[in-house]
């Protein structure tokens, strides 16, 4: 089973994927946090990677796609994998397509003031990298994770004017991978506002739809 989420920066796409990772039994492949990894832990990748990302732009194909490759030949995905972030250019939907092309790519569409919201009040634990939201999903004790006890704090790409540019290259680069999708009736299109509950609901309806969890 192999599935993409696609949609824009705050679409909730990192908050779905992580149970709908668990439901299905596979490993969630997130080529952001992934980056990120690379950026705290001062690989040669996270060097050349930390520029675009703080600036909002998106890090080059060649660099990414080499590293997704190599997540996807490990053992943990041979079955299957939820992949949330990437494709994000039409090179690397012909990579994804020449290394197993996806069974299924559920759309998350969210209108832009939402988006604005939904990441102005994201923190993230630095400990864990749990996700919160100060007002739809906030932790029991403010800035404290609950899971963890770590530190919650605003990503550095959440700032408004970084977020801008993030959508900018979305409508620009990602966007025009909804149609390609579309044409192959690999999209399923699930409206993305709404609370988590009511989000996690329609997708949950679209995985039985298509027989990939039990009615
Ligand atoms: P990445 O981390 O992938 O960022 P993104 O796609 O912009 O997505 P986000 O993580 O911002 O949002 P999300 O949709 O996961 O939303 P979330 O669930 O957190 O990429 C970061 C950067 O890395 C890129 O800009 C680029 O530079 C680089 N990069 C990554 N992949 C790349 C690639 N393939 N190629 C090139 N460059 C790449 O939710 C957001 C907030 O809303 C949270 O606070 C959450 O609690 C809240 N929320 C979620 N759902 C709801 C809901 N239904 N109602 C209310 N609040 C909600």
């Amino acid at each position: 089973m192999q599935l993409v989420l696609l949609g824009p920066p705050g679409a909730g796409k990192g908050t779905q994927a992580r149970r709908l990772a668990r439901k299905l039994g596979v490993p969630r492949v997130t080529t952001g946090d992934m980056l990120r990894g690379h950026v705290k832990e001062g690989t040669d990748l996270g060097a050349q990677a930390r520029s675009y990302m703080a600036r909002g732009d998106l890090v080059p194909d060649d660099l990414v796609v080499e590293m997704v490759r190599q997540r996807l030949e490990a053992d943990d995905c041979r079955d299957g994998f939820l992949l949330d972030g990437f494709p994000r250019t039409e090179v690397q939907a012909r990579v994804l397509d020449d290394l197993g092309p996806p069974d299924l790519v559920l759309y998350l569409d969210v209108p832009g003031d939402e988006i604005v919201r939904r990441l102005a009040g994201r923190r993230v634990c630095q400990g864990c990298q749990a996700v919160y939201h100060l007002e739809h999903d906030p932790p029991r004790r403010p800035g404290v994770c609950d899971r963890c006890g770590g530190t919650l704090e605003q990503r550095e790409d959440d700032r408004e004017e970084v977020v801008r540019e993030r959508v900018r290259r979305y409508r620009e680069q990602t966007e025009p991978l909804v149609a390609r999708y579309r044409r192959r009736s690999l999209l399923r299109e699930v409206e993305g506002t709404g609370g988590i509950e009511v989000v996690a609901r329609r997708l949950d309806a679209v995985l039985r739809a298509e027989g990939l969890v039990p009615g």
